[in-house]
């Protein structure tokens, strides 16, 4: 089995490295992070994935995974290096390489013998080559003519269900130009090839492409039925019974059909934008990723704007409390990266309201990310709590624990509704932006519902 590095120990970093010791590989996850470094060897996880912890334990005491902040030495005992660290936006749009070029830097000042230097990350289209060109210029600086080869491994995890999307992958893509790195990818990957999971073999372009056009196809395809739903609710049609029918279109496919706040993450966002930026650079425009990014900024704009609609009109959030139950930006994870709960508080603050929010794992990223709007925001502990004294509610993220809500409970906590003449206005507000209730059961319990496109 081969001797593997990970330089970048994030949600992909460790998922992979740990996925890959699970596979039988021996391998070192390495982290400029020093503080991370020693959680891990504490046993302590820095991110919320479930079934990594017990994955980390099991083999770190198998003796297949460690972990260290000394790169140099790590690359030296490997024969491929994954490189897995931030590829975050610029503010142009496109990729900022920056902890890409270091990480080449790094492995072509320590490398001894012939290494396969695997790019995880997501890149721009080229960037293998420019990983060719870094560790080439530190090998010269050096004088040391080490061979090696760069593979562009893409990565198709999605958080919250990361370690069985990589060891149950749709695919595995190796771009390459070398027989010999590619026969060692199929040894690092020997579990899923003997499970036949489809590899496609490809140039180094190929794989960097097959990355960011599928994201941005997924982007779009929610974009499209969030668009969809907007106009739904304006026809009187209901977007889940036109999606399902969609989705038995085997053309189409039932997957990414759920409309909702808008799109967030880590990677959607900017790999939408970084291709729509490779687009431009290269005269060749992507107008339908462009459309798909400007109306997901619209679609939060749009949650608001309905909570708001809700509540009276224009003005009738000022003073209001609003119950926000989900920040992550999906369930299953604490990460907020570019989550459209960010947008949607900070616009609701703006707009004069007061925030109780609630989530299960998000909290200690909120804090910082929402910094800025502290003074209105009350973290509770649970979602009853998030509801007590509040004018409405709003789900924006679907963990399990907002599915199955006492609904006669919440309306009892909620601050007593106003009288009106208007009958929308006169009972509390329930905004399932996640459409995982039904109306008539929300109603029922003497709730306003508001779902997304129905
Ligand atoms: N998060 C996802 O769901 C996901 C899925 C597929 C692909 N990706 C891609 O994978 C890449 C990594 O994403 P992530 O979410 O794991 O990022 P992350 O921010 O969670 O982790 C990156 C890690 O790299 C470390 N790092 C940066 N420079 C380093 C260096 N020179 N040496 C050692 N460590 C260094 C950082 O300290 C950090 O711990 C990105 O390109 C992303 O687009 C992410």
């Amino acid at each position: 089995m081969a001797a593997i590095a990970v330089i970048g120990t994030g949600y992909v970093g460790l998922v992979s490295g740990t996925c890959l010791a699970d596979f039988g590989n021996r391998v070192t996850c390495v982290d400029s992070d020093a503080g991370k470094i020693e959680s891990l060897r504490n046993g302590i996880i820095p991110i919320y994935e479930s079934g990594l912890e017990d994955l980390v334990r099991a083999n770190v005491r198998a003796g297949r995974l460690f972990f260290t902040t000394d790169t140099a030495r790590t690359v030296r005992q490997s024969d491929a290096v994954f490189i897995a660290v931030g590829t975050p936006p610029r503010d142009d749009g496109g990729a900022d390489l920056q902890y890409v070029e270091s990480a080449a830097r790094d492995i072509g000042r320590a490398m001894e013998n012939y290494t396969v230097i695997v790019d995880k990350s997501t890149v721009p289209i080229g960037t293998a080559r420019r990983v060719r060109r870094w560790v080439e210029e530190e090998l010269s600086i050096r004088r040391a003519g080490v061979p090696f080869d760069v593979v562009s491994n893409p990565e198709f995890l999605r958080e919250g269900t990361a370690v069985y999307d990589f060891t149950h992958p749709d695919r595995v893509v190796i771009g390459s130009e070398s027989e010999k790195a590619r026969e060692l990818m199929k040894e690092v990957y020997r579990s899923l090839y003997l499970n036949e999971t489809p590899y496609i073999e490809t140039n180094l372009e190929s794989a960097e492409m097959i990355k960011y056009a599928s994201n941005a196809f997924l982007a779009v395809k929610i974009g499209y039925i969030n668009e969809i739903a907007n106009l739904c609710e304006k026809v009187g049609a209901d977007v889940q019974d036109v999606a399902k029918a969609m989705g038995r279109d085997g053309r189409i496919g039932a997957k990414f059909l759920h409309p909702g706040p808008g799109y967030g993450g880590s990677c959607f966002p900017k790999d939408t934008r970084a291709i729509a930026a490779a687009g431009r650079e290269n005269h060749s425009p992507l107008s339908i990723i462009e459309a798909a990014i400007a109306a997901n900024e619209k679609q939060k704009t749009a949650m608001v704007e309905k909570i708001e609609t809700g509540l009276g009109g224009p003005g009738s959030l000022n003073g209001k409390t609003i119950a926000i139950l989900g920040l992550s930006f999906k369930q299953n994870t604490d990460d907020m990266r570019e989550s459209p709960a960010i947008d949607i508080c900070r616009n609701l603050v703006k707009k004069g309201a007061r925030l109780r929010l609630s989530d299960p794992a998000a909290f200690a990223e909120a804090k910082w990310r929402l910094a800025d709007i502290e003074q209105n925001c009350f973290y509770a502990e649970n979602e009853y709590l998030a509801a007590e004294g509040a004018h409405a509610l709003a789900i924006l993220t679907p963990w399990n624990q907002y599915r199955g809500l006492d609904l006669g409970r919440i309306k009892s906590l909620f601050s007593n509704p106003k009288t009106g003449p208007d009958a929308k206005t006169a009972r509390p507000c329930f905004f399932d932006f996640r459409n995982i209730y039904k109306r008539e059961d929300v109603e029922a319990a003497g709730l306003a519902y508001w779902g997304v496109g129905k």
